[in-house]
């Protein structure tokens, strides 16, 4: 079957207003349905690739095409519907007085029912644990309940696409893990999910396909076993070999293991020993 695209970069530059190339014809296919990782070094541009996903940013040269359809300037304004973004720094996101209005602005613009986004808010604030907070204004907000907010946000708009821009940054393990279960769930309902992320090891085990940034360009990308043996390129993005991997190769070369491919978590790995 024909690989199908749900979201579609072709060639986008693009400049911030004092003059900073943020990214310079940039080229992304994100398969409908997959774990997607984004990784590389602070600056590389994540986080601006991000914003043109879902229209915040509008690219200056190059095509954005949403399920095959080119976007006009006008019509990427209303990708939001279908590319929900949690920003990596939590206060960009929020801005309504408690934490339940704030979490019922996206499904109200929506145009959902009162009783739809009551239901869609209650989810969402059960599955982050903020329910207890849900009166509290949100700038009383610990960093990572702000994060768990952000996150209730853009689950209550139940939005084709979630963009994950460091989620775990500021989130406790419990929470963390929490996360990850959340997004397995999303994963199993057929969401395409896109994480921008410092966590290699996290990105190893967990990613469908791996986009790896620097200097606003794609340097590399692929599945876990096309992106991760590229240790020369990875480490012209900083980035660290994934721990099991490192051990994987320390085993094999000792003659430890003889294992037909990489394993992919401890368990795999543990597996061979
Ligand atoms: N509002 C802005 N005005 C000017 N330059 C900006 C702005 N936002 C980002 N930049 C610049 O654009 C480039 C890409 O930034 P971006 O935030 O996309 O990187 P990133 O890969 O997300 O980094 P990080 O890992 O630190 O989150 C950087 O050089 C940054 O300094
Ligand atoms: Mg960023």
């Amino acid at each position: 079957m024909e690989q199908q695209w749900i979201l579609h970069l072709k060639n986008i530059s693009y400049n911030y207003p004092d003059g900073t190339l943020a990214l310079d014809n940039l080229h992304v296919k994100i398969p409908k349905g997959q774990r997607i990782v984004f990784l590389g070094p602070n600056g590389s541009g994540k986080s601006t690739t991000f914003l043109h996903m879902n229209g915040v940013l509008k690219p200056q040269k190059g095509e954005v095409y949403y399920e095959g359809q080119k976007l006009s300037h006008k019509e990427s304004k209303d990708l939001w519907r279908k590319v929900g973004i949690i920003f990596q720094d939590a206060d960009t996101q929020l801005f309504s007085t408690s934490v339940y209005q704030e979490i019922s602005f996206g499904p109200k613009n929506l145009g959902l029912s009162n009783e739809e986004v009551k239901k869609k808010v209650v989810e969402a604030m059960e599955a982050t644990d903020v329910s207890k907070l849900q009166h509290k204004p949100v700038h009383f907000l610990s960093g990572g309940e702000k994060k768990r907010v952000s996150i209730a946000d853009i689950l209550a708009m139940d939005t084709e696409i979630i963009l994950l821009d460091e989620p775990t940054i500021s989130l406790d393990p419990k929470h963390a893990t929490e996360l990850m279960e959340i997004l397995e769930e999303l994963h199993k309902k057929g969401k395409t999910l896109i994480i921008s992320t410092h966590d290699v090891n996290f990105a190893y085990s967990w990613g469908d396909y791996f986009y790896i940034m620097k200097e606003g360009k794609v340097l590399l990308e692929g599945s876990y076993q096309e992106v991760f043996k590229q240790q020369t390129l990875l480490k012209e993005a900083n980035l660290e070999v994934p721990w099991i991997l490192e051990i994987y190769y320390d085993l094999l070369e000792k003659g430890k293991i003889k294992a037909p491919y990489p394993p992919r978590n401890k368990q795999e790995l543990l597996k061979y020993l």
